[in-house]
């Protein structure tokens, strides 16, 4: 196991709040080496000991039921070197003692840095086997970036020490995704254009931009979302089953589905995506101001569109992808509506007002899973069966606790273990979507719709929502 961590962008937002946090769960809970050490490194001038009295009161805030002492164990592990990353020679003097330890780099910085980082960490002699290198998302900003970056640091680095993040892959919610897809035969035998008709994807969050308004301007939620997180829930709902758990088995059939996705065109934007941005409103119970990216930026922070995959499983059958910021609560889901009944028998409700089954997967903030039935309510005064929508809860609380995706990430990085992490070429195949998506927009001046802060989007986000969300009212 590697036992050097080298934390890039550790006074970010990223790092105070979730990944020392994750750190010092994973060293509370005995599964760091004894010998783990981080090396802290960003733009600011502090020393070890500053550094350390800045990070204490938000390990504390993280875990407030970690003593005093598990603390100032996780604080004893961390140095802090103050470095310049346009700067290559000073990247690489600030890491180049550790060299002699197997490290892990962890770049969690704006993209535009990560080539002139790597081009340190190989010059002081971090990125040779058998040390390794963590990326965060985004890669890049569209497929050219992407492309650079991919191939800037390939030329550093084999592909097999490289992992690129999507925390969602994490989340053991989004691995049960697996589980129950490819564990279980019921599920499996429908799992095609023949009995299903649609699928929605939603990943709503009730918090706005908030501080993050630099990176976000550049981003918006097609960026920020959909060609990370999105696309990659899409690619474990809709991928082939692969010959084993192995990391690039699973992956050669993600990166299928990312190439069969067709591009959207100017032509079907309108019909098939949605763009809005947030305006006042109240969240909540609370006030949420608008988001107003700065001049020049024409950002949104609502996507709805519809992915059509190219292939013989899912021919005809749309995925309904949505993501918004400021929506009325956190949530994220997978629903998959099954096809009509063949042949309806029965006289109540008529065919008209028969509900299709519906499989509900709702991974955040509990992870549920609901089965949308119809059932019979015979009773003495109707002479027939009255069929009835039946939902079936189909989660049982473990009370587990379910531990954040960085700790899982950390580990396997630190093992070597790649499953959970994004390989080069579905880097490459997310953009190319996201390419059209945003060429699509670009070419067919596709207007920027508000909707205020606590509501779920602007008008038209309805044919992008999941059914049991409804507009007008609260989900269901
Ligand atoms: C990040 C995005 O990758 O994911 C954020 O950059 C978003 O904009 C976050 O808020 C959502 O993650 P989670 O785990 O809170 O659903």
């Amino acid at each position: 196991m590697h036992n050097t961590l080298l934390l890039f962008g550790a006074t970010g937002d990223l790092a105070q709040r979730y990944l020392f946090p994750s750190l010092l769960r994973l060293s509370i809970d005995g599964l760091l080496p004894e010998d783990f050490q981080v090396r802290a490194l960003a733009l600011s001038p502090h020393d070890t000991d500053k550094f350390r009295a800045i990070l204490r009161p938000r390990l504390e805030q993280a875990l407030p039921h970690a003593d005093a002492e598990q603390i100032e164990a996780m604080l004893q592990r961390v140095d802090y070197r103050s470095v310049d990353l346009r700067d290559v020679a000073s990247v690489a003097s600030a890491v180049h003692e550790l060299t002699h330890r197997p490290c892990v780099s962890y770049l969690a910085i704006p993209p535009g840095l990560y080539i002139s980082t790597c081009q340190g960490l190989a010059e002081g002699g971090a990125l040779a086997p058998p040390h390794r290198l963590m990326l965060e998302k985004p890669i890049g900003h569209d497929s050219v970036s992407a492309g650079e970056i991919l191939q800037s640091i390939g030329a550093l680095i084999d592909e097999d020490r490289v992992f690129r993040l999507d925390h969602y892959l994490g989340k053991a919610a989004v691995q049960n995704l697996i589980a129950l897809r490819f564990g279980n035969t019921l599920l499996e035998a429908v799992w095609n254009r023949n009995y299903i008709e649609s699928v929605e994807i939603l990943v709503a969050e009730s918090e706005g931009v908030d501080g993050r308004d630099a990176y976000y301007a550049r981003s918006g939620a097609l960026r920020d979302m959909v060609q990370s997180h999105i696309l990659q829930l899409l690619c474990l709902v809709a991928m082939e089953p692969p010959a084993s758990l192995e990391a690039d088995r699973i992956r050669d059939e993600k990166v299928k589905v990312l190439r069969a996705l067709r591009p959207l065109t100017a032509e079907h934007a309108q019909r098939d995506s949605v763009r809005g941005r947030y305006t006042a409103g109240t969240v909540n119970g609370q006030p949420a101001q608008a988001y107003h990216p700065p001049e020049g930026s024409d950002v949104e922070t609502f996507v709805g569109v519809t992915a059509r995959i190219d292939n013989w499983r899912w021919e005809g059958v749309p995925f309904h992808l949505c993501t918004g910021k400021r929506m009325p609560e956190r949530t994220t889901r997978v629903v998959v509506t099954l096809k009509p009944v063949t042949h309806w028998l029965f006289e109540r409700p008529d065919r008209q007002h028969a509900v299709s089954n519906r499989l509900t997967f709702q991974l955040q903030p509990q992870e549920n899973i609901e089965l949308g039935l119809m059932s019979s309510l015979a009773a003495p005064e109707w002479g027939a069966l009255e069929l009835q929508p039946l939902e079936l809860e189909l989660s049982v609380p473990t009370g587990l606790h379910r531990r954040i995706a960085y700790e899982r990430l950390f580990l396997d990085a630190f093992n070597g273990n790649h499953a959970l992490f994004v390989r080069d070429d579905e880097v490459r195949a997310a953009w190319a979507w996201i390419d059209s998506v945003s060429d699509a927009w670009k070419q067919s001046a596709l207007p920027l719709q508000p909707y205020p802060a606590g509501s779920w989007g602007p008008d038209r986000a309805q044919s992008f929502l999941p059914p049991d969300i409804d507009r007008q009212g609260a989900s269901a």
